[in-house]
């Protein structure tokens, strides 16, 4: 279904979310710099996974944010993120690997020249040994797998003790806000939009149904507690449109 789209892929996501989910991906990059700055590791390298990373917006996003800033070696930056002359302390980010199952996606990494090696896999069962990974970004692929406890518990196995998994997700709604808006008003608009733009009425349709039928954000938190994560944070976007759900893979694991 997504080789189907991927072609207006991105464009249909700034446009559907007014913009929103470039807003999202950037705090949640953000976010995530200021963790790893405060965590007490001594690299100041980054090993990063863009896992059902589509045409890599979220890793890109990524690289930007945590590069730049001062990347000097000394101390200086590693409690608090800023560096002696006030610069947000800044990291090298090693080429990402973006990870995900659909070829038509992937093809659309080529022309945004990320640094970065476009993978064909399945997040159930990623080709890479045990801490890999330093940090593994997740952004609207935990509802399209089709078990989202075996994404979790293989995204656990390649992240090294001490790094993080960042899920950016439309969870099932819970509010009344968020149930009038999902089962409302986005099956009215959404299919529509995305018909009109991309010609594939039954993808967008299925966006709309796969996120009434995820689990609800306090349940995947309880998912990632048994799969070993912490969870770090979670924050909720325009009033639970969407939510960033911060795990960390404990230092002693
Ligand atoms: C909604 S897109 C998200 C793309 C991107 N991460 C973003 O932030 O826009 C969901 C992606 O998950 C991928 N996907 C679905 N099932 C997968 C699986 N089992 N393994 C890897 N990727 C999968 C799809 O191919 C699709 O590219």
């Amino acid at each position: 279904m997504f080789d189907g789209i991927a072609s207006r892929y991105d464009f249909l996501n700034h446009f559907l979310s007014c913009y929103q989910d470039v807003l999202w991906r950037r705090y949640c990059c953000k976010r995530l710099k200021k963790m790893m700055g405060e965590s007490p590791r001594g690299s100041n390298t980054v090993r990063l996974l863009d896992l059902c990373g589509g045409t890599g917006d979220f890793a890109d996003t990524f690289r930007k944010i945590f590069e730049s800033g001062c990347k000097c070696a000394c101390k200086c930056a590693s409690q608090n993120g800023a560096s002696r002359d006030g610069a947000a302390r800044g990291f090298v980010v090693d080429p990402a690997v973006i990870g995900d199952f659909s070829y038509g996606m992937l093809a659309e990494v080529k022309p945004k020249k990320i640094d970065a090696h476009a993978v064909q896999l399945d997040a159930m069962k990623m080709p890479f040994a045990e801490r890999q990974f330093d940090v593994i970004l997740n952004g609207f692929g935990m509802r399209n797998v089709p078990d989202a406890r075996g994404a979790l518990l293989e995204s656990y196995r390649v992240l090294d003790a001490g790094g993080y998994l960042c899920v950016l997700e439309f969870f099932s709604p819970r509010n009344l806000f968020n149930k009038f808006f999902y089962k409302v008003l986005a099956p009215l608009f959404i299919p529509v939009m995305g018909a009109f733009f991309s010609g594939k009425r039954d993808a967008y349709e299925y966006l709309v149904n796969s996120i009434i039928r995820f689990l609800p954000v306090d349940q995947f938190c309880k998912m990632a507690e048994e799969c070993g994560f912490e969870v770090n944070q979670v924050k909720m976007f325009d009033g639970g449109i969407s939510f960033g759900v911060f795990l960390h893979k404990p230092g002693n694991a």
